[in-house]
């Protein structure tokens, strides 16, 4: 019979980018990716599939409220991927938690469709591995392929469903060395959706192609930056990464601009964090938000720094500190 279950997964932030598919349906990505599981972000999902009438549809809630529309449609499908595995046509009572600003670029679909696929799997009796779940998660959303795993995680690209999947990255407590100050400059929701803003860049940018180019080399140093424990390293590559895939996005016809003037600010912050001593690199991903890579012993510093530095020009702005964190439970 078919049982109820309860998954915790938490954010992950990409430090190598993952942004165009090559197969949609499948969510295949054009590039492989480098991310770090985070510690406080995290959401926690329950599936049951034993309290709805067999002939219901599937209902979820997060955070409370109903999802319905496309949210709705794309955990069904999800779902409906562990049903045929199972075997089982059992409507599911979802029940979702986030403790992540939703749809602000903090990855809340990762953690999401991570802990989905995770109570799912087990409420249908299905016992997966860690590479099979990073797979069925990546159907729901490509970047939860990464939040299987605590700490460092590699999605390598693949080029076919067995063979797209995230591993953890040996580092040897290196994940435990780096962390990330969040610069919360608008939580609100996002303008262009990611599955959206990748198709828009991948078929109309003309700076799409030379970020891919450059990726591999992105990525090969961040891993041998993180095989030397070589923070600067792993900074630069991180930065160059993430802003070339703005630059590509903005060069997307019609442009995709997540950066607002709060974001300018902040990255010109962070490089004047740099000229002033610190380790300081930045990302951004789907959203105005600025993840700074730092040193774990230097965080909460850099953090008041920013914050002291920022305090005119971006007001109100929230910041939080974010550690290595675990996979899923
Ligand atoms: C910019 O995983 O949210 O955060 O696969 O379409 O659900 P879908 O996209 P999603 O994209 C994440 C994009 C990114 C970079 C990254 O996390 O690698």
């Amino acid at each position: 019979g078919c049982v109820k279950a309860t998954a915790t997964a938490h954010a992950n932030i990409a430090l190598i980018k993952y942004w165009g598919k090559a197969n949609e349906d499948l969510i295949i990505p054009i590039t492989s990716s480098l991310s770090l599981t985070l510690d406080d972000l995290f959401t926690t999902t329950t599936v049951d599939f034993s309290s709805l009438e067999p002939t219901a549809a599937d209902q979820a809630t997060l955070d409370g409220a109903t999802v319905s529309g496309r949210p709705l449609e794309r955990i069904c499908g999800l779902l409906d991927l562990v049903r045929e595995r199972a075997g089982i046509d059992q409507p599911a009572k979802v029940t979702s938690e986030n403790m992540v600003p939703t749809a602000a670029g903090l990855a809340s679909s990762a953690s999401g469709f991570a802990a989905l696929t995770g109570a799912a799997a087990v409420a249908a009796g299905l016992e997966l591995s860690d590479r099979e779940l990073s797979r069925l998660a990546r159907r729901g959303s490509g970047s939860a392929s990464r939040s299987i795993f605590g700490g460092l995680a590699i999605w390598h690209a693949g080029d076919s469903d067995e063979t797209s999947f995230a591993d953890p990255v040996v580092d040897h407590g290196f994940a435990q060395e780096i962390s990330l100050v969040v610069l919360v400059l608008n939580s609100g929701p996002k303008a262009v959706s990611s599955r959206d803003g990748m198709r828009r860049t991948v078929d109309t940018s003309p700076l799409y192609e030379s970020w891919v180019a450059e990726h591999a080399g992105h990525l090969r140093e961040a891993l041998a930056a993180v095989a030397d424990r070589d923070l600067p390293r792993l900074g630069e590559a991180a930065e160059a990464n993430a802003l070339g895939m703005h630059a590509a996005m903005r060069a997307a016809n019609p442009p995709i601009n997540y950066m607002n003037d709060a974001s300018c600010a902040a990255l010109q912050a962070v490089k004047d964090a740099r000229a002033a001593g610190f380790p300081a690199w930045a990302t951004m991903d789907a959203g105005p938000n600025v993840k700074v890579l730092t040193s774990t012993k230097r965080a909460a510093e850099l953090e008041a720094w920013l914050q002291s530095r920022l305090k005119d020009s971006v007001p109100g702005m929230d910041t939080v500190v974010a550690h290595a964190g675990p996979g899923l439970t």
